[in-house]
């Protein structure tokens, strides 16, 4: 194992100015994405529009890298050019999502684990060779009525460490990815609490299984109000909590905290991260903040696109201006005035 090739690594996804775009949904979630804007999920159809995003000239200037699902890393694009030299040509660093989604965990009603360590050695030797960098895998962690349970956390964050492991005797930097789901009308208080406990035992669990901090990369959920809570904490709320939370829990040899979307609106993501930013740099802390979204990167150039080739250039703009104003927020100078502003 290269320490000094994976840190370098996991610095450079987390680098100032920039961060990462999840477009690593399984066929099944992607489907879902589709199915809103009346597209069918064909493999072409999958490649075109990953492909306007990757080729969108200027989002490098934003974007440090990039999650790709195993159909994406293997694909070319309509000019025959394979997407992970697409996205290298341009500097940026191309990932995989090596988990296999998450099943119901026996015995645990209403709580999922992540399956996909059988044969996980043998698929990232593949994966290196189709040139991937890092990978990501994501534990869900669900807050309800007497959960999360512990052995819900335990198995999770046991998953989680085997597999970031793994990752890096194959060279490949780790995202490590416990989200605390936002589902439901739970208090940020309680999002806290089971966030906390996560990333308690997500870095016990990552120290017994010698994983080196410095070569991983953790993608957490903010810490927030659930999504139908009576009342949604602000973002100034949002910002102290998850600060908070992270200082408590996250040793400062990690390089870097990206951040994923969760299910929040674009602005939203945009404006939390901005809070979060802001008050770091009052407060001083070890890591860089910054994104590693899906949904929010992606909500405006998906409805611009609508699976129409002529609306190329419209879904682009719509993707540089998201990136942009991210990037922004990612540095804590976001302000909602960019929303207007075309590009
Ligand atoms: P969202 O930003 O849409 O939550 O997706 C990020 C991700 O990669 C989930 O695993």
């Amino acid at each position: 194992m290269n320490l000094t090739e994976l840190n370098r690594t996991a610095q450079a996804m987390v680098q100032p100015g920039k961060g990462i775009l999840a477009a690593d949904e399984s066929t099944g979630t992607i489907q879902k994405r589709f199915d809103s804007i009346g597209v069918d999920s064909t493999e072409e159809n999958r490649r075109d529009y990953r492909e306007l995003l990757f080729r969108t000239d200027g989002a490098a200037e934003f974007i440090s890298g990039v999650i790709l699902y195993d159909e994406t890393i293997r694909q070319k694009s309509a000019d025959g050019v394979p997407l992970v030299k697409v996205l290298t040509d341009q500097g940026v660093i191309p990932g995989i999502k090596v988990d296999k989604s998450t099943k119901p965990l026996a015995g645990a009603e209403g709580e999922v684990i992540t399956e996909g360590l059988d044969g996980l050695s043998d698929r990232l030797e593949e994966y290196v060779s189709l040139g991937a960098k890092f990978t990501k895998w994501r534990g869900v962690i669900t807050v309800g009525d007497d959960i999360p349970s512990r052995y819900c956390i335990e198995a999770n964050a046991h998953a989680l460490a085997r597999y970031a492991a793994l990752s890096q005797e194959a060279g490949l930097v780790p995202i490590v990815e416990p989200e605390v789901l936002m589902d439901g009308n739970h208090s940020i208080q309680d999002c806290l609490e089971a966030t906390r406990s996560t990333l308690r035992e997500v870095y016990y669990q990552l120290s017994i299984n010698r994983v080196v901090l410095e070569g991983t990369v953790l993608k957490p959920n903010m810490v927030l109000s659930g999504k139908d809570a009576s009342r949604r904490a602000s973002a100034d709320e949002v910002a102290k909590a998850t600060i908070s939370c992270f200082l408590d829990t996250v040793p400062a040899a990690v390089p870097g905290i990206a951040f994923l979307s969760g299910g929040q609106s674009d602005d939203e993501a945009t404006q939390n991260l901005n809070a979060i930013n802001t008050h770091a740099h009052e407060v001083g802390v070890p890591w860089e903040l910054t994104f590693s979204y899906g949904r929010g990167l992606q909500g405006a150039p998906l409805n611009a696109w609508s699976g129409d080739k002529n609306n190329s250039d419209a879904t682009k703009a719509a993707f540089y201006h998201r990136a942009k104003l991210t990037a922004a927020a990612r540095c804590g100078e976001y302000s909602t005035d960019m929303e207007l502003s075309a590009n």
